[in-house]
């Protein structure tokens, strides 16, 4: 584009200085005349290459004005006599048009073929993005593979622990009654039954995920499960010096669901809150209606998680913490989404967590 202004000004003084030398070359030297004739093809072509038609034809057009009046009245422009030069203009005019129209066709297609590549580089590119999208999923069927043959395996394990731990438990606590408080054993009786409660709720969390059993959907609502949450953990937040609020919700958000389980979820999202947050924080839930759904949002003043632990906190078994099952959030997440719910979480490290649930409700005082 910018090469179109010096183009036009060469063609225009390539025709001007043909014309001036062909204007001032003596009639008697016939030859040279010829010479100046043929060159006017010279920036025809040139501007039918550059130009396409329109410049093929423009510049042919100009030429033949120009040499006009030397054939009108510097050889007498009879028809008769100068009939070779009238045609030399008509096939200037044809030439200007014919080199024009292949010029440009020329052009066109090469436009094409540029479109065309950049349609298939495009498609190259999108193909590419399609197969590693194709192989990270595989990869993923390959684990989800993996996981699931290990745990349909570590469920049986499961079922199998649960009986001799109810064994243990059981006899712990006939012992318990022979080493009453203040017996120097009391205190080891009271750490096995403890433990054997903690393995046993490991392993019930599990079964549960492990087992997705037929849930009973009923009428509960929301604003209620989670003020039983709230109160559930309102004096271990104390204890450790955390602020925990609710903040005042407006209805009773119903939804056809299973409440405990629903209550469960909130609950596993509500302890991992108040465990990341440090005595002086703040643990906020709040709970509001819009387009029929609900958006549940707890957020703390913790921690924060780091983008290698978000990318797999869902995951089971995955926890940062010495005591931490990893089982909490992967129970969650599979009954949010078994109640048609989405889950997502936003956080920066330094800056607290925000977990933000939705959940399709039922219309008010129904
Ligand atoms: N609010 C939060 N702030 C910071 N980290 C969190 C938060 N919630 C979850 N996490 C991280 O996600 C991990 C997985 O959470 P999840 O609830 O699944 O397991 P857990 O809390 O470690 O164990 P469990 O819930 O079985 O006791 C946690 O170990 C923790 O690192
Ligand atoms: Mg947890």
């Amino acid at each position: 584009m910018r090469q179109t202004p010096f183009r036009i000004a060469l063609l225009v003084i390539a025709i001007l200085a043909i014309s001036l030398f062909h204007y001032f070359t003596p009639l008697h030297l016939h030859h040279i005349h010829d010479i100046f004739q043929r060159l006017y093809y010279l920036p025809i072509i040139l501007a039918a290459l550059w130009f396409g038609l329109r410049g093929g034809v423009g510049t042919a057009l100009a030429v033949s004005i120009v040499y006009a009046p030397h054939i009108l009245f510097q050889w007498g422009g009879q028809l008769t006599v100068e009939m070779e030069k009238y045609l030399e203009i008509l096939l200037y005019n044809v030439v200007g048009f014919l080199t024009g129209l292949l010029a440009q066709r020329e052009r066109e297609r090469r436009v094409e073929l540029q479109r065309v590549a950049e349609g298939l580089e495009e498609s190259y590119r999108k193909l590419q993005q399609q197969s590693e999208r194709i192989i990270a999923v595989e990869e993923q069927l390959r684990r989800a593979e993996r996981l699931s043959t290990l745990g349909e395996m570590a469920a049986v394990l499961a079922h199998e622990i649960r009986n001799p731990l109810g064994s243990i438990r059981g006899t712990a606590e006939i012992l318990r009654d022979d080493y009453p408080a203040g017996n120097p054993k009391h205190e080891f009786i009271e750490i096995q039954i403890r433990e054997t409660e903690r393995l046993n709720r490991v392993v019930e969390d599990f079964l549960r995920m492990a087992r997705p059993q037929q849930s009973e959907k009923k009428r509960c609502s929301l604003r209620e499960e989670l003020e039983t949450i709230v109160t559930l953990t309102a004096g271990s937040a104390r204890g450790a010096g955390i602020e925990l609020v609710l903040e005042p919700i407006e209805g009773e958000l119903p939804l056809m669901g299973d409440g405990e389980k629903i209550r469960q979820a909130f609950l596993n999202i509500l302890i991992n809150a108040l465990q990341a947050t440090s005595a002086g924080g703040r643990v906020v839930i709040t709970a509001r209606r819009t387009d029929g759904r609900a958006t549940i949002s707890f957020g703390d003043s913790g921690a924060g998680i780091p983008g290698n632990v978000l990318a797999r906190m869902f995951e089971p078994f995955f926890t940062t913490k010495a005591d931490g099952t990893g089982l909490g959030l992967a129970v969650t997440k599979k009954i949010i989404e078994a109640h048609g719910g989405t889950l997502e979480v936003e956080s920066a490290p330094g800056q607290g967590t925000t977990v933000i649930l939705t959940l399709a409700l039922l219309p008010e005082g129904t």
